[in-house]
This record gives structure tokens, C-alpha cells and sequence, in this order.
């Protein structure tokens, strides 16, 4: 390494202006480069920092690219600077920051939202990448540099000092470099190359997709209470409450009554009748006219059907059991049995259809999904639903096991794949072992459906009601009793408790 006094000497010798040939002077004394690292030509020049460097410019910038080319890379962003720094003086800097930034040009591309190049040509200002970032005006916050390069290299210009025009070799640079935003930039940081997909939503006309409001046992039916002399509801109002609501959002093509929308316990020839059951039916049948004309009133202009289910069938069946001359009997000019369902229900006034006997199936949309009460309970969550499905070329959607199941599989027709569901949809009777017959700890669950068909496929949401609640498309959705009001309609204060 040469002492002090030679490089000294060197300066003094080989960097004068008119002296520029410092790169001789560097071999003549020995300091060989070729074939070091950068640290090391960092180490082997740090002794003698050209705190005066204009002196040599012309030598500092050969000696730099004579040993780049040896080395075999470009030296370090941070290198040339500290070697390379302009002399000092006010007046000459003045003069120098006028005369860069006069002659800085700054390029700027963007690839995309988050890569940019920037390319900046300046004499003396931009010399490495913290530089560029100054003069480019980048905010490393935002942006991170993921590579660059420096090239340097010398021009002869006249620059006025104080009047007087000196020659002076003058240093070049191109810095480039290519940023990325950074990932948590303070602007949001990366911003996805795919960006946010534009909200595409095809909406259809109401012709193009047909929709059923599904609504299973609601058990409409009294346990009387003698020392107060009222009707305690077997049914739950508020649920019946919610499927009136549901009907009014969907403003549906159809409604489906599942079957046992009425409890009729008293006519049950097979179990036990308590006292308690008896004389409840005339009630239940007008309160339960009461909510078909509530749910007719949300879809005036919907088809309304009405599936027997095996407590409607009771009636018919306790008829034929012990009053078989009576059962189908007609009034003259009338074309349903006296005692039926419908005309005890005044179906026709409410324009519902009825579809019995038990167990008639009933398809939507001549096509669509079958709707049945359904004739099948198995034990055990799910089996029922998956029985059914086992068996099914058709989706189907069912009641009487009062708790919500859904299957679906694909099957393979000659018109091509095609999905089929089976559904129980639950009940919106009272699930709290009220409704006779029942344990008191039921597993029973509440809901309502809505069925969309778009003329080849069904599409069901089952809409759960939990307690008195329900949240349906986002919206909460909370059942009353309405007890008031049916009181008021049925004239019967009876029916309310407590
Ligand atoms: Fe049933
Ligand atoms: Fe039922």
C-alpha cells in the first residue's frame, strides 16, 4: 500500500488539470487493481479521499472505469460518490447546483401500477441511487429499488467562474434503475396485478327465472287451558309471522304450503285425545284462514298451492273410519265433499289450490322440483333426506319430519350432467315439545325455502328461523305474535295467553 507522502505526490504530480492522467500515475507507483474486489479497491483507496477533487477529475473517472472494466461489475451505488464528491466552496457549488440541475434530465416509465424505471443523466448531482431518488423525486417509502446501475464518464466544457471562463473536465453520470412499489407502502403498498374484477352482476327479468316461497308444517292447533279459558298455540305465530315476510321481500311466482299446516289432533284415530284437544279445531281452522290471507295479501299475484299432509288426511280418515256415509258427502251444486279441507279452509276465497290425497306429488313449473308433504321419517340426522336422494332422478323438497336436511348430488341424464337436491325444509310449528304426540326435548328445526327455477335447475335457499328470528338476504328479520290483531279478526279473546 503506498504511504502518505507518495500518494501526496501522486495528487500533486498526476491530478492537475493539465495532468489528467492519473491512471498512469496509479500504475507507475504500483497500486494495482486488477483483479481485486471492490472492497478492496475501497480499502486500498480509503487513506486518500479526494476531499479536492476537481483537481482530477478526469483521472479519479478513468482510475474508476479502468478498474471497473478489471474488476468485471459496476462499483457499488454508494462507491464512486465518496471519491468523486465535488470540491468545496460556495460559490463553486452555487454555481455547480445551477449548472447540474440545468443539465439533469429525468426519465420516469411505468410498467404497470407497480414497477417503474427511472433514468436520470446528470454532471456531478446524481451519483448514486440515494441521489437519483433526490433529483427523481421518489418516495423510497413507497417505492424499493430492485436494481440500478451507474455509469460515469468525462466530457470537456468551459464553465464561467467569476467572469472567466475556465476549461474544465466535466463528469457524466446515468443512473438507472427499476423500483417496485413496496407490499406496505404508506399509498396502500402492492396493488394486486389483476387489480379488483368490475362487480358483474346479470340481472335477470323477472320472466327469466321463476321463484317459490316454500313454507312447511306449521301445525296450526290449540292445547286449551280450562282454569284461564284460553288457546295455547301449538303453532309459532312468530314464525308464521316471518314466512309472511319472506313472502312479501320475494314477491314470489309461487307459494308452497308443505302439508300439516294444521295439527288436528282431535281427529286422530290412532293416538290418545285429551281433553285439552278437543273442540280446537273450528279455531284453528279460522286462524289458520286468518295467515293463508295474510300470506295471499304479500303475493297477490302468485299461485298459491296447498300439499296435503297427513294431519289434513285425518279428517278424511276419521270420516271413513266411523262416519263413512258422511265422508265425501257434498252439499247439492257443489263440487268438493262438504267436509274437505279446502271448504273448510275457504280455500277457493283466497284463490289457494289444494293438492290431495296425502301424498299426491306436486311438480313446479310442470318441470320443476317436486313439492310433497312427504311420506318417510328415519332416524337419525340426515338419513331421511339422504334415503330420498338415493332414490331420486328430480330434486324434491319435503316437510313432515320437521327438521331441516339438504342433499344434492349430479346425475348423469341424456341431456347431460345435471344437479338434483332433496330438501326437508323444517317446520314453523313450535319446536319446543308443545305439539302433542312429540317428546318435550324435540330436534327439530324452523324455516321457510325459496326456490328459483331458470327452466332447466333449481336453486333453493333454505332460510333458517331461529327463536323468533331469522336473517334472510342480509336483513334481520323478527317475528311478532300478532295475537292482537287475530284476536280482534277471529273474535275470539280467547286466544290470548297470559
Ligand atoms: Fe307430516
Ligand atoms: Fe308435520
Amino acid at each position: 500500500m503506498p504511504n502518505q507522502p507518495k500518494w501526496q505526490k501522486i495528487k500533486r504530480d498526476f491530478c492537475a488539470p493539465d495532468r489528467p492522467d492519473f491512471l498512469s500515475a496509479w500504475r507507475t507507483y504500483g497500486v494495482v487493481l486488477k483483479g481485486k474486489t471492490w472492497t478492496e479497491i475501497r480499502d486500498t483507496l480509503s487513506p486518500y479521499p479526494f476531499t479536492d477533487a476537481e483537481r482530477c477529475p478526469a483521472g479519479v473517472a478513468k482510475h474508476l472505469r479502468w478498474a471497473a472494466d478489471n474488476v468485471g461489475s459496476t462499483p457499488p451505488t454508494d462507491w464512486p460518490h465518496a471519491y468523486a464528491q465535488p470540491g468545496t466552496g460556495a460559490d463553486k457549488a452555487q454555481i455547480d447546483r445551477k449548472r447540474d440541475l440545468a443539465s439533469t434530465k429525468v426519465e420516469k416509465k411505468f410498467t404497470d401500477d407497480n414497477h417503474m424505471s427511472v433514468d436520470v443523466r446528470a454532471q456531478h448531482l446524481v451519483m448514486n441511487l440515494d441521489q437519483l431518488a433526490d433529483v427523481a423525486n421518489l418516495d423510497l417509502d413507497t417505492w424499493r429499488v430492485k436494481d440500478g446501475k451507474v455509469n460515469t464518464w468525462t466530457t470537456a466544457m468551459k464553465v464561467k467562474r467569476d467572469g472567466v471562463e475556465t476549461p474544465e473536465v466535466v463528469r457524466n453520470w446515468q443512473v438507472t434503475a427499476n423500483l417496485v412499489r413496496r407490499l406496505d407502502g404508506p399509498d396502500g403498498g402492492f396493488r394486486p396485478v389483476i387489480g379488483t374484477p368490475n362487480l358483474r352482476v346479470e340481472r335477470s327479468t323477472p320472466q327469466a327465472v321463476k321463484t317459490a316461497v316454500i313454507i312447511p308444517d306449521s301445525q296450526n292447533g290449540y292445547i286449551r287451558d280450562f282454569d284461564n279459558d284460553t288457546f295455547i298455540p301449538i303453532h309459532d305465530r312468530r314464525a308464521w309471522d316471518i314466512a309472511v315476510q319472506v313472502v312479501a321481500k320475494v314477491n314470489p311466482d309461487y307459494v308452497v304450503f308443505l302439508g300439516d299446516m294444521l295439527d288436528l289432533a282431535e281427529w286422530s284415530t290412532r293416538f290418545p285425545r285429551e281433553a285439552a284437544l278437543e273442540n280446537t279445531t273450528q279455531t284453528a281452522l279460522d286462524e289458520l284462514h286468518w295467515w293463508l290471507a295474510a300470506v295471499r295479501a304479500a303475493a297477490p299475484h302468485a299461485k298459491i298451492v296447498y300439499i296435503e299432509g297427513n294431519h289434513e288426511s285425518r279428517v278424511q280418515r276419521a270420516l271413513v273410519e266411523t262416519m263413512n256415509h258422511a265422508a265425501g258427502l257434498r252439499a247439492v251444486n257443489d263440487t268438493e265433499p262438504a267436509m274437505s279441507i279446502s271448504r273448510l279452509l275457504d280455500l277457493k276465497s283466497l284463490d289457494v289450490e289444494y293438492v290431495g290425497p296425502y301424498g299426491e306429488d306436486y311438480y313446479l313449473w310442470g318441470d320443476g322440483p317436486n313439492v310433497g308433504h312427504g311420506t318417510k321419517a328415519r332416524s337419525g340426522v340426515g338419513s331421511t333426506i339422504t334415503g330420498i336422494l338415493k332414490e331420486s332422478h328430480h330434486s324434491g323438497y319435503t316437510g313432515h319430519i320437521h327438521s331441516v336436511e339438504y342433499a344434492s348430488k349430479q346425475i348423469h341424464t341424456h341431456r347431460g350432467p345435471k344437479i338434483i337436491t332433496a330438501a326437508s325444509i323444517g317446520c314453523i310449528c313450535r319446536v319446543d315439545g308443545v305439539v302433542p304426540g312429540v317428546s318435550t326435548k324435540t330436534n327439530w328445526t324452523q324455516a321457510v325455502g325459496v326456490s328459483h327455477w331458470d327452466g332447466e335447475q333449481d336453486f333453493l335457499e333454505v332460510v333458517p328461523i331461529n327463536n323468533g328470528k331469522s336473517v334472510f338476504r342480509g336483513e334481520m328479520l323478527v317475528g311478532e305474535e300478532r295475537v292482537e290483531e287475530i284476536a280482534a279478526a277471529l273474535r275470539k279473546p280467547a286466544l290470548i295467553c297470559g
